[in-house]
């Protein structure tokens, strides 16, 4: 089976509806922190627009809203931010369907970039509602997915929208897939795995895959901390850490030499989640000491994903020598384990 690529679709004097994953963290100031998330879009954007694509609106989540409208998550805050880094004209529309995006479709210029409101504003999202689908659909010609972090979730702006129209893959989703499949199934050995973060139930599903098929599955953060806590049984290639820093806010100094042997050595090296508390300047050392490990193995194949780990990387300056950087979190860890990604699966041909 294979993706269908927006390259192949005739976008000629169509509307394009893209669904984007801007989900990103802003501080009080509400300057983005990390613009990778937005620069991931642009060459599909870029595509369209040469390629005679009419209007192009960019759909996405932003945050997980308690009630509708509330201002903190309303995809406003950050309007500017995607015009500067997209560094091109945005409308912004404050809705996601219905009159307003049918008149900012007639009212603006051919080649027209329009920023619609938080999708999640309305619950339907998350309950893959068919109605609600057709109504994101209704002012569109064509439909793209670049949100390749919020595909494994069966949500209508990633599911239900490709039963209404004619429905294709970005280019950035695209480079997600082939990145994430040349670690997934056949690894150059060795090949090491580093799982950290928190949420621990997300986590187990995934080291337990990685452990068949990778040489070595490195476990730190609050995943590693819980895991030996109730004595969990792993497989004898998990290695935990047998010290940790500042009252488990961080690996310690004994780990971290054991998990840079691994690293040192490995010729694939797939990283999902930090080693420590990394909002505490303090709790980033063991992070720090992995990534630049990483980097200095030239020779390896290189994939991290996950918002913490990308934004160190991006801090740190070390993100372009990464092979790929994913900007899945969640969506990365349930690729590389196997599980179903309603989102992709709907736009196999
Ligand atoms: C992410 O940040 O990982 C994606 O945007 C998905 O967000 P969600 O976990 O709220 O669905």
């Amino acid at each position: 089976m294979q993706i269908k690529k927006i390259q192949d679709a005739d976008v000629h004097g169509k509307k394009v509806i893209i669904r984007v994953d801007f989900n990103i963290s802003i501080n009080e100031l509400k300057d983005v922190k990390s613009a990778y998330k937005l620069r991931a879009a642009m060459e599909t954007i870029e595509h369209l627009l040469r390629s005679g694509a009419t209007h192009i609106a960019l759909l996405t989540h932003f945050g997980r809203p308690e009630e509708k409208n509330d201002p903190a998550n309303s995809v406003q805050n950050i309007a500017d931010d995607v015009e500067r880094i997209l560094d091109r004209k945005i409308v912004f529309v404050s809705d996601c369907i219905g009159e307003k995006v049918v008149h900012a479709l007639e009212t603006t210029e051919n080649g027209t970039i329009l920023l619609l409101e938080n999708v999640r504003f309305y619950p339907e999202e998350e309950l893959d509602d068919a109605t609600f689908a057709r109504s994101l659909c209704a002012p569109f010609d064509i439909y793209v997915n670049e949100a390749f972090a919020v595909s494994h979730r069966k949500h209508a702006s990633v599911h239900a929208i490709t039963q209404c129209m004619d429905a294709y893959a970005g280019l950035w989703l695209q480079k997600e897939l082939e990145n994430l499949e040349k670690v997934k199934n056949s690894p150059d050995h060795p090949a090491v795995a580093i799982i950290g973060g928190a949420k621990i139930e997300t986590k187990i599903p995934v080291i337990n895959e990685l452990a068949k098929r990778y040489d070595k599955v490195l476990v730190g953060g609050r995943t590693a901390v819980e895991a030996q806590e109730k004595k969990m049984i792993l497989g004898d290639n998990v290695v935990l850490p047998i010290d940790y820093a500042y009252k488990f806010y961080d690996i310690g100094p004994k780990t971290i030499e054991r998990f840079c042997e691994e690293i040192a050595q490995a010729r694939t090296i797939v990283w999902n989640g930090p080693m420590g508390l990394i909002e505490e300047e303090e709790y980033k050392k063991g992070t720090m000491a992995l990534i630049e490990k990483i980097v200095a193995n030239t020779e390896a194949y290189s994939l991290i994903g996950g918002g913490e780990s990308v934004q160190i990387a991006e801090e740190s300056g070390l993100l372009d020598k990464l092979s790929f950087v994913s900007t899945g979190g969640g969506a990365t860890l349930v690729y590389l384990g196997g599980e179903e990604m309603p989102g992709i699966d709907v736009l196999m041909k």
